[in-house]
Order: C-alpha cells, then sequence, then structure tokens
C-alpha cells in the first residue's frame, strides 16, 4: 500500500456519568487524514486544514503518534500525512483523539496490522498525553472501536464494546468558546462523597443495562452526572437553559460532552432529534455567543477506510 485515506470521527465521552469510562463516536463530524509511504524513514505533516495546529512532528498528536510507532515497529520506511479537521479543537468532541486515533489506525495499516485495536488505543492515547497532559481512553476507544465504549480498567487496559440501540440519536451544540481538558480537569474535586459516588455507579450500571436492553427509559432515567458537571459547568455559558430546553423536548438527557464546551443531547428517533436540534438552537440563540449544532447517529463503525492505493 502507498497511500490511505480515512475518516476518524469525532466523539462524545464521559456521557453523564462515565467520566473517564464512557464514550461513543459520531457519524456526521469527523476529521480526514491522509497517508503516504516514503522511501525515507521519517514522519512529516505537510498539510493541515480546518484548524490551526503544529506541524512539528513531536507536537503535533498525530505526528507524535505515528513517529511513535514506525519507531517501535523497526519500520524502514517513512509516512507523510494530511489532516483535515472537520471540527474544532478545543470543542469537548474529542478533536486531539480523532487525530491520534486516526494516525494509530492508519499507520497500523503500513505496518499489516501489527498491532491489536487495544494496543492502538494505547498509542492513541499517547497522543492525548502530548495534546492534554494525560493519557485518558474514553475518545481515543469510542473512535477506534465505533459505537458505544467502556473502559472497564485503565491498568491493565480492558475495554468493552456496547450495543447501540438504532433509535439512538444525538444532537451536539458547540458555542464557539474554547475550554481546556487540562483546565477543566483542574476544576473537579479530589474527593467524592459516598452518597454521590453511589448514584453514579448506579447510574452507570442503569445506562449499560439500558443500552444492552433498548429500554429508554432507563437510558433516559440514568443519564444524569452529580460528580463533574456541577463543577464544569459554569465554564459553559448558557448550559442550564440549554440542557433544560433538550429535556422539555423529550431529549433522554443532555450534559457536557467530553470536557466540554459542547452540550450533547441524546434522543430516541429523528423526529425527537428534530425537536431537541430546534428547542437547542434556539434557547442558545439568546445566549449571545455564537455556535455550531450538529445532528448525528452514533457511528458504529469507528475509523472509516476512503481511499486506498
Ligand atoms: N474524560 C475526559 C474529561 C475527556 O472529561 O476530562 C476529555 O478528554
Amino acid at each position: 500500500m502507498k497511500y490511505l485515506k480515512i475518516f476518524s470521527p469525532a466523539t462524545v465521552a464521559n456521557v453523564s456519568c462515565g467520566f473517564d469510562t464512557l464514550g461513543f463516536a459520531l457519524d456526521a463530524l469527523g476529521d480526514e487524514m491522509t497517508f503516504t509511504k516514503t522511501v525515507e524513514p521519517k514522519v512529516v505533516i505537510t498539510k493541515i486544514t480546518g484548524a490551526d495546529l503544529p506541524y512539528e512532528t513531536d507536537k503535533n498528536v498525530a505526528g507524535a503518534v505515528v513517529h511513535k510507532m514506525l519507531n517501535d515497529a523497526n519500520a524502514d520506511f517513512g509516512l507523510e500525512i494530511t489532516i483535515h479537521k472537520g471540527f474544532s479543537p478545543g470543542s469537548g468532541l474529542g478533536s486531539s483523539a480523532a487525530s491520534g486515533a486516526g494516525a494509530a489506525f492508519g499507520a497500523n495499516q503500513f505496518l499489516n496490522e501489527r498491532f491489536s485495536l487495544v494496543e492502538l488505543v494505547k498509542y492513541a492515547m499517547y497522543g492525548e498525553e502530548v495534546a492534554c497532559g494525560s493519557q485518558i481512553a474514553d475518545n481515543v476507544s469510542a473512535a477506534l472501536f465505533g459505537g458505544f465504549v467502556l473502559i472497564r480498567s485503565y491498568d491493565p487496559l480492558e475495554i468493552k464494546g456496547i450495543p447501540v440501540p438504532s433509535d439512538l440519536r444525538v444532537v451536539a451544540l458547540h458555542p464557539q468558546i474554547e475550554v481546556k481538558t487540562k483546565d477543566a480537569r483542574e476544576v473537579l474535586p479530589d474527593v467524592v462523597p459516598l452518597k454521590d459516588a453511589i448514584s453514579q455507579w448506579a447510574n452507570v450500571g442503569g445506562l449499560i443495562a439500558g443500552l444492552y436492553d433498548n429500554d429508554y427509559q432507563l437510558i433516559a432515567n440514568s443519564l444524569q452526572d452529580i460528580i463533574v458537571e456541577p463543577h464544569r459547568k459554569n465554564l459553559i455559558p448558557g448550559f442550564d437553559e440549554t440542557k433544560t430546553a433538550a429535556l422539555q423536548s423529550d431529549a433522554l438527557g443532555a450534559g457536557i460532552s467530553g470536557s466540554g464546551p459542547t452540550i450533547f443531547a441524546l434522543c430516541k428517533g429523528n423526529e425527537t432529534q428534530e425537536l431537541v436540534f430546534n428547542a437547542m438552537k434556539k434557547t442558545y440563540e439568546s445566549v449571545g455567543i455564537p455556535f455550531h449544532i450538529y445532528k448525528s447517529a452514533i457511528n458504529k463503525a469507528g475509523i472509516k477506510i476512503l481511499e486506498k492505493t
């Protein structure tokens, strides 16, 4: 193979109750990346469009991941990479994860798929460290596995794919402000009261059971975050009003996508998705901050190959 073009999806991490342990991938939003094999054993980023990101291999998430993989595999070739960002860094939709996961997937294709999916997650987590200083697995696992994922354990890394009910739909509203993951993690408490932990882990269990059983009521009951959201929502103007508007339009639940500022809502079916989309849009128009809003299905396939020669 000489050339590869892929789509790497945007992702919603945490999904309200599952801080650092749950995530899902989106169909409608993501990056395109190309990889071209070179004789010279070097990793070079030749083009970035859609965002202002570093070209230096060690500072660019994709460059750093590919460099590490080719190095670990003692590859005798190099790769030229182009990146087209389909959504903004700092959105809470897993921008660095799309780059890191896409890079790991792409490089592995040129290495005859020598690395397993879980090993690719580890490489992409290294990319997360380059981007934000923490090796977080939720966004990168969702991008690589597709669908819904649970990070059952970080050490050793254990990831479980969760079934996706077929009518599940997403609305994501991205206010045009930047919230850095590092800053959004610094506002969180180190210690959590036991009664809050009990509610939170009950909700994680409920959400997983609801996804397995296609039980939309159980999914709705479980989409609550009483540990992280109360601290982070202050970083997102208009969060409460927008969440309320989504719930009043029959969203199953709404919350902060990853570390924000994107506000996501999960809905049952296209009709409710449309109502929720309109309600969130109308509400946010009165907040006075420019925003983008997206409708999507859940991406069950993860990273997709678009072209290969
Ligand atoms: N789980 C992470 C967080 C996602 O909420 O900080 C951002 O990478």
